[in-house]
């Protein structure tokens, strides 16, 4: 039975991407449901390729052009697949913001930065030009760069990486979004400024009770900073739970294995890091049960015949799609873990 959500911003159900190419279709997405509360932090974590991406990308009408989506993605009860346009235009950058890995994607090198801020003010809420400027001066204030009243006339070379960073994070702010998305926004960035800017995106998130799309490589960074984690493999969710149940309680194979391949403080010095056999499976010939089926040490008959359904832990917020989910047994020898146990380092990235 499904449970019913009165503060529910984002509803996605069965969302399917496939890009057809040369070499087959492309199962990017197979059926993606997430749905995200009024002011809440969703974690989604996985491997290079697993579809991470392509997900918040489908949620702000940017895959590929000749990709094909199917399911349905409600934003405050409205549906973004299927959305006109000139109206989906009203709540992609102006409800909804992004920031992503490289702020250079996202930055104009020959406008000026207070410019670039303004500008999305200026186009969703009909601010005038002076209007703007103010507002990105205020913004940029928000994001911590020293001086906005002058720096906002600098160019975005004339910024560090970090600062850049937050250039785009206040961009994404500048129209008061519900749901901030940040795609990997910290992980080209050195620890330190990586941790002061989720620092500073927690700080306004609490402040604004904006909803937030965390996506990362790296547990180490959602385990302390999210309310819920969803584990993506090969275009699926195949766990979803309250990130502390996630760490302690975890079902699924495969996040099992994520987990034990972090590098942790608690570990001791000279331990093994375990690590992941093989690699992910094409997407253009998935396997027909579980797609981790050929990596897993776990596998059972049902696991090569059919897709492995969700199917609710004790808590109900808590669900998992595997035939041989991990008991209490299995992860006893598991060293605890806990937030802030984790490393956050570069080689903790998957
Ligand atoms: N234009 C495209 N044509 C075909 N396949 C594509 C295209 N764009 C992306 N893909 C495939 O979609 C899959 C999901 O990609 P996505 O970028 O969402 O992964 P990700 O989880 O974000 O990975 P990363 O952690 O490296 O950012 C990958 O296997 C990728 O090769
Ligand atoms: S469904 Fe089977 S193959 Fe997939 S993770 Fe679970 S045990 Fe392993
Ligand atoms: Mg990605």
């Amino acid at each position: 039975m499904s449970e019913v959500r009165s503060d529910v911003l984002l509803d996605v159900r069965d969302l399917r991407c496939t890009i057809p190419t040369p070499r087959g279709d492309v199962k990017v997405l197979s059926g993606v449901n997430v749905t995200l509360d009024r002011g809440q932090t969703l974690g989604l974590v996985g491997e290079s390729g697993s579809g991470k991406s392509m997900f918040v990308r489908s949620l702000m009408g940017i895959t590929p052009p000749q990709a094909v989506l199917e399911g349905t993605a409600r934003f405050d009860g409205q549906d973004l697949l299927t959305l006109p346009k000139t109206e989906a235009r009203q709540i992609w950058g102006r409800r909804i913001g992004m920031v992503f890995q490289d702020p250079m994607t996202s930055l104009n090198p020959v406008v000026r930065i207070g410019r670039q801020v303004g500008e999305a003010a200026e186009k969703h809420l009909g601010l005038t030009r002076q209007q703007a400027r103010r507002r990105a001066i205020e913004l940029l204030e928000l994001v911590g760069i020293p001086e906005p009243g002058k720096r906002h006339r600098s160019y975005p070379h004339e910024f560090s990486g970090g600062m850049r960073q937050r250039v785009t994070i206040a961009m994404a702010l500048a129209c008061e979004p519900d749901l901030l998305i940040a795609d990997e926004a910290t992980t080209a960035l050195d620890v330190t400024v990586q941790q002061q800017i989720l620092d500073l995106l927690q700080e306004i998130q609490r402040e604004r009770h904006m909803a937030m799309i965390l996506v990362s490589h790296d547990l180490g960074v959602v385990s302390d900073r999210c309310d819920e984690v969803a584990v993506m493999y090969a275009g699926r969710i195949v766990e979803h739970a309250p990130t502390d149940r996630l760490f302690a309680e975890h079902r699924h194979r495969y996040t099992g294995a994520l987990l034990r391949a972090i590098p942790r403080f608690d570990r001791p010095k000279h331990s093994v890091l375990e690590t992941i056999e093989g690699t992910p499976p094409n997407l253009a010939a998935l396997p027909p049960g579980c797609a981790f089926a050929p990596r897993c040490r776990f596998s059972v008959d049902a696991c090569t015949t059919a897709v492995p359904p969700m199917t609710p832990a004790e808590d109900e917020r808590h669900r998992f799609a595997c035939y041989n989910p991990s008991t209490a047994e299995d992860r006893r020898d598991d060293p605890v873990v806990s937030p802030g146990t984790m490393s956050t380092s570069k080689e903790a990235v998957l």
